[in-house]
C-alpha cells in the first residue's frame, strides 16, 4: 500500500538529517534569531539565496518574531578551467536595504566563496547591519574565512541532497537531507 507519509527513500542516498530533526532545529533557530534582533529592531530584511535556501526560508521566516520583508538572489557557482570557482549571478535584490537590518539566508557554507561574494556586494548598499544564517556548515571544506552568525547544523565533508540541496538539479524536493554514498 502506498503511504504518503513514507519517507521517499532513494537507493544510493543515505539519510543524514530527518525532516523532523531539520524542522525542530529551524524552529530553534527562529527563536535564536528573534532573541537577537528583538532588542534592536522590529523589522528585518531576509535575503534568501536561491535555489537551495528555498525550503529553509519557507520554514524559518515564519518563526522569526519580527516584521520580515523578503528578497531573493539567485546565483550559482561552478568550477572554472583551472579549478578556480566562478560565481554566476542570475538575479539580485529588488528592494532598498540602506539602513536596514539584513539577514542573508543561505543553504550551506562550503568553501565560503559564495557567501563572501554575496557579503562583498551587499556591503555596498550601506545596510545598518548585515548578518548570515546558514542551515548547514561544512567547516572542513573552508577556503575563505567567512562570518556565520547563526547556523543550523555542522556537517562532515559529505555531498548532501534534499530539502533544497541538489545534485545536478535533482533531489531538491526530498523532505529530508541525505548524502550520496560514493
Ligand atoms: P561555497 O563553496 O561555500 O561557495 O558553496 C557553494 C554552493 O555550492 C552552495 O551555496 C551550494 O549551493 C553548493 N553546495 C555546496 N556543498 C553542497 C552539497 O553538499 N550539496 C549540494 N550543494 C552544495
Ligand atoms: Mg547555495
Amino acid at each position: 500500500m502506498y503511504n504518503v507519509s513514507d519517507v521517499r527513500r532513494i537507493p544510493g542516498i543515505k539519510v543524514l538529517l530527518s525532516e523532523e530533526t531539520i524542522l525542530k532545529r529551524i524552529e530553534e533557530l527562529g527563536d535564536e534569531i528573534s532573541e537577537f534582533y528583538l532588542p534592536r529592531t522590529d523589522t528585518l530584511v531576509a535575503i534568501g539565496v536561491l535555489k537551495g535556501a528555498l525550503h529553509f526560508c519557507a520554514y524559518l521566516l515564519p518563526h522569526i518574531q519580527l516584521d520580515v520583508t523578503y528578497s531573493f538572489i539567485n546565483l550559482s557557482s561552478y568550477m572554472g578551467t583551472n579549478s578556480e570557482a566562478r560565481i554566476h549571478l542570475k538575479s539580485w535584490i529588488d528592494i532598498d536595504i540602506k539602513n536596514k537590518y539584513v539577514l542573508v539566508v543561505e543553504d550551506i557554507i562550503d568553501s565560503g566563496r559564495t557567501i563572501e561574494y554575496i557579503l562583498k556586494y551587499l556591503g555596498r548598499y550601506k545596510a545598518k547591519d548585515l548578518k548570515v544564517v546558514t542551515l548547514l556548515d561544512k567547516p572542513s571544506r573552508r577556503v575563505i574565512d567567512v562570518p556565520i552568525d547563526f547556523k543550523g547544523f555542522e556537517i562532515e565533508d559529505k555531498f548532501v541532497v534534499g530539502f533544497g540541496f541538489d545534485y545536478n538539479q535533482k533531489y531538491r524536493n526530498l523532505p529530508y537531507i541525505g548524502y550520496l554514498e560514493r
